[in-house]
């Protein structure tokens, strides 16, 4: 079995930036400028947050929080996103999710600039995405195929079973493993909570895509041998025994999948380290479409 080692790849490719911002900053030029919007005190969001800042800081990318308090109406949070989408300095932003109840997700996703829209959730870039247009990949997805790029995953022919079919992770992985590229001309199978015979059709996998979020989800009988098996998810399950109260872990059973498995990523150190440099590869594509016309 073969660990695919997100955290290992997102810091070699966190060198990466460091240089390109280097050397934007050395001929004199502004480096990027990552913004987030974090509405309330949500402790995961409040974590993915610090962490997207620690990744900036690490690279020479400029990073701003915007924390709003979780009663903030719609009609405020819509200004803050119009305030960052004429804010000049700013080249990319997200608006970390969930959001509380009282906001339409969809209505304020849909009011981000999709030139500065780094997480490609607005329906502009998804419909790039869709028809194979230069425009910004969500960043799970993204951080997923550069997992198997970097891996030297043979995904062409491969029977990819993806389960979950969320805006943010299922439905666009599964567009990019079927699209014409590479990675990619992978037959796609979407797996979702209708799904009949949900075993026997993970087990048809070649490549195994998890992001049901329900953790340890997927055994190891659900499992071909050899498969490559790529966990999504990113649980906190409360525990006394540990410092924080709590440890992580995903979708996948990893005790008796990785006995299994070709290829597995871990979690934490898989999917999640990619994440994070996903949001900054789609900061720094942002500056260049902006400043390398
Ligand atoms: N919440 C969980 N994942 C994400 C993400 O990738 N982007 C944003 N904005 N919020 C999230």
């Amino acid at each position: 079995m073969v660990l695919l080692d997100g955290k290992s790849l997102a810091a070699e490719i966190k060198e990466e930036i460091k240089k390109e911002t280097a050397a934007i900053i050395d001929r004199g030029e502004k480096a990027p400028h990552l913004a987030a919007i974090l509405v309330g005190e949500d402790p995961a969001s409040q974590t993915y947050v610090a962490s997207k800042e620690k990744a900036c800081h690490e690279t020479g990318i400029t990073s701003s929080v915007y924390k709003y308090p979780a009663n903030i109406s719609e009609e405020e949070l819509l200004k803050a996103v119009d305030f960052l989408n004429h804010d000049n300095e700013i080249d990319g932003f997200i608006v970390q999710l969930p959001l509380p109840p009282q906001i339409n997700v969809e209505r304020i996703i849909s009011a981000i600039d999709p030139a500065k829209d780094v997480d490609g959730f607005h329906p502009e870039n998804l419909g790039k995405m869709m028809t194979g247009q230069q425009g910004f990949v969500p960043a799970t997805p993204l951080g997923i195929m550069q997992l198997l790029e970097r891996y030297a995953i043979e995904t062409e022919g491969k029977h990819c079973v993806v389960v979950g079919r969320s805006n943010i992770v299922g439905t666009p992985v599964s567009i990019l493993m079927s699209r014409k590229a590479i990675p990619g001309n992978a037959t796609v199978t979407l797996c979702h909570s209708h799904t009949q015979n949900l075993g026997e059709i993970c087990r048809s996998a070649d490549i195994l895509i998890a992001a049901i979020g329900k953790p340890g989800f997927i055994k190891a009988d659900m499992v071909k041998e050899g498969a490559v098996v790529i966990d999504v998810g990113i649980h906190r399950i409360p525990d006394e025994s540990k410092e924080k109260g709590y440890f992580i872990t995903g979708d996948v059973d990893f005790a008796e999948v990785s006995k299994k498995a070709g290829w597995i990523t871990p979690v934490p150190g898989g999917v999640g380290s990619m994440t994070i440099v996903a949001l900054l590869m789609n900061t720094l594509k942002a500056w260049k479409m902006k400043y390398q016309k």
